[in-house]
């Protein structure tokens, strides 16, 4: 098999891997190099169609300060944030954004050259930066991969998805084995420093806002290598996604920031719903929003309510939501005079690998940056727009961190990775699954047994045919195409969702058990590791 050696290999082309790549460029001279790694085109991510912006506590905003964001974090996250961690990365934000804005992002600024700053839930000031009215990803993303494309210390490999890392019984991360998705090939790449950057796993669910590829790739291939695995049950769910019909299952997203400027959630008959439920209306804590919306569907037996944007005037809609008002015109919804249809859909994943800020994880030379890592930051409820602030502050730490560490590679090749390896040189036998179907089965058990709403029997039900699931999958380890892979992460991280939440006995922000209504005293993180003694144990 083909193989290659650099001293830091990243894998995930969205906001936090494309930061990652150019901080480290920046700080570190690497004699074997960055080796960038996305499955998808550069750049194609989640962070790519984030909307309402990114959080910002600048020197640019009087009204706000990092005290007043840890606290809303904190208030938001339902008990389960890490205070530490929260606080780091308030005080970081003013410098990593600036420096954002120094890379080529552009945040949208008001007729006096002034950045201008929006509401969303939970928050107690406006500190939200945007860019292209709800294009903010997008604007985020754009000047990132123009950054990467023109920096010479970064070498880019597209359409090529990370299948396994590599790990020494002594649990040290030497590189990772990948498969190129328009060869069929698969090759070996050996490194010091591992960063895994893959974001989420919302696509586990029925309907999800999050594109295609976020299938939880890192937290599967992490937790096969005995990584710590840490707060799965806790999915955020956003209240509010485009809900023309129940077949669409990607919903497109209608930002918070609409909420944000004045939009009012609806019933079907018109009634304001949102004070019976909190005394922050339409913008109360996200868990809290989304379980009154789920509510009030079950209670009408309704697939969706509404909102009405249209108390935001038609002028300022266009220039605030262009990419939202574009997306329902062509659905035949004109948001200025028109209630825009809308239901919960999977969004966020809270849990991942267990990471500390500056991204390492319980495995030595592997890292977690953004999404896929769980620093404790989000606890059991995100704050909105924190997400993308986490991606670049935990970046630029790891590059600071990686520039104090030895980078050599080790002289010889580990024996146990031989033969982890010699599994990709055989060849395998039979048909190509049907994946489609087969991820499409196993989102409906997770929609509809471990959602919004759960229960032990429940939960039960969904470890019982997702089992079923895993024994009628043959496959453990190699497999013959990107969506076989996929699909085998979207099984173990299923099932980590289904573990976790079954022995949380308790409802905390995102996870709402209707047998366990109330939050214990005491929060305290879930943590699983591979272990291979334990049914847990699928790949290998
Ligand atoms: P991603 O941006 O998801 O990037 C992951 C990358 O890894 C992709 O390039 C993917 O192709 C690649 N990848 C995955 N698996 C593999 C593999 N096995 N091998 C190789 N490559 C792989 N957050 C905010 O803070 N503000 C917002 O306004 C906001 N709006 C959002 C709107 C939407 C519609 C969505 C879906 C999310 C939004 N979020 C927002 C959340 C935020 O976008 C994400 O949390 C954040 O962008 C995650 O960035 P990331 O770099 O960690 O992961
Ligand atoms: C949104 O614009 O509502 C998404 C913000 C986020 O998920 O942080």
């Amino acid at each position: 098999m083909k193989y290659s050696k650099y001293s830091v290999v990243i894998v995930g082309s969205g906001a936090a891997g494309l930061y990652t790549a150019l901080k480290i460029s920046e700080q570190i001279r690497l004699p074997e190099g960055i080796l960038l790694i996305s499955k998808s085109a550069l750049g194609e991510s989640n962070s790519r169609y984030a909307q309402g912006g990114i959080v910002g506590v600048v020197h640019q905003n009087p009204d706000d300060n990092a005290d007043l964001h840890v606290k809303d974090t904190i208030k938001a996250g339902a008990g389960l944030c890490d205070e530490e961690t929260a606080e780091y990365i308030a005080k970081a934000s003013d410098e990593v954004i600036n420096d954002l804005i120094t890379t080529g992002v552009e945040f949208d600024k008001d007729e006096n050259g002034e950045l201008t700053f929006t509401l969303e839930a939970a928050h107690s000031v406006r500190r939200i930066l945007h860019s292209g009215g709800d294009a903010t990803g997008k604007g985020i993303t754009d000047a990132l991969v123009r950054a990467v494309q023109n920096d010479k210390n970064i070498t880019v490999m597209e359409n090529t998805m990370a299948v396994e890392v590599l790990v020494t019984a002594d649990k040290i991360c030497e590189g990772a084995i990948l498969f190129n998705k328009l060869t069929g090939e698969h090759e070996i790449v050996y490194t010091s420093a591992l960063v895994l950057a893959t974001g989420g796993a919302a696509q586990v669910y029925k309907y999800t806002t999050n594109p295609n590829g976020a299938t939880g790739d890192g937290i599967a291939l992490a937790y096969e290598a005995g990584a710590i695995i840490q707060d799965m049950e806790f999915m955020q769910f956003h209240p509010t996604a485009l809900a023309i019909s129940p077949d669409s299952k990607y919903r497109f997203l209608i930002s918070e920031a609409v909420r944000g400027e004045g939009a009012k959630l609806v019933n079907s008959k018109g009634e304001e719903f949102m004070s019976r439920y909190s005394d922050k209306r339409e913008l109360a804590p996200r868990d809290v929003v989304t379980r009154a919306i789920f509510n009030e569907m079950q209670n009408e037996n309704m697939p969706n309510v509404y909102l009405n944007a249209g108390v935001i005037g038609e002028e300022k809609l266009a220039v605030r939501f262009p990419t939202i008002s574009r997306i329902c015109s062509r659905n035949g919804i004109d948001i200025s005079t028109k209630p825009i249809p809308v239901a919960p859909a999977s969004h966020y994943t809270m849990g991942g690998i267990r990471a500390e800020v500056d991204g390492k994880t319980s495995i030595a030379g592997l890292y977690a940056i953004g999404e896929v890592a769980s620093t404790g930051l989000h606890g059991a409820n995100r704050l909105a727009s924190n997400s993308l602030l986490e991606c670049v502050v935990c970046a630029y730490e790891l590059a600071d961190y990686l520039s104090f560490t030895n980078l050599d590679s080790p002289e010889k090749i580990d024996e146990g990775i031989k033969k982890m390896i010699d599994v990709y040189s055989r060849s395998i036998s039979g048909d190509s699954y049907n994946v489609d179907e087969l991820k499409s089965k196993l989102k409906n058990i997770m929609w509809n047994n471990v959602g919004i709403i759960r229960s032990e029997q429940k939960l039960l039900e969904a470890q019982k045919e997702i089992e079923i699931l895993k024994s009628e999958f043959k496959r453990r380890r190699k497999c013959l195409n990107q969506g076989e892979y996929e699909y085998r992460n979207m099984l173990i991280v299923s099932s980590l969702i289904v573990e976790s939440a079954l022995s949380r006995k308790e409802s905390r922000g995102a996870h709402y058990r209707e047998d366990y209504p109330d939050t214990l005293p005491t929060a305290l993180h879930s943590n699983i590791v591979r272990d291979d003694d334990k049914e847990l144990a699928y790949v290998k």
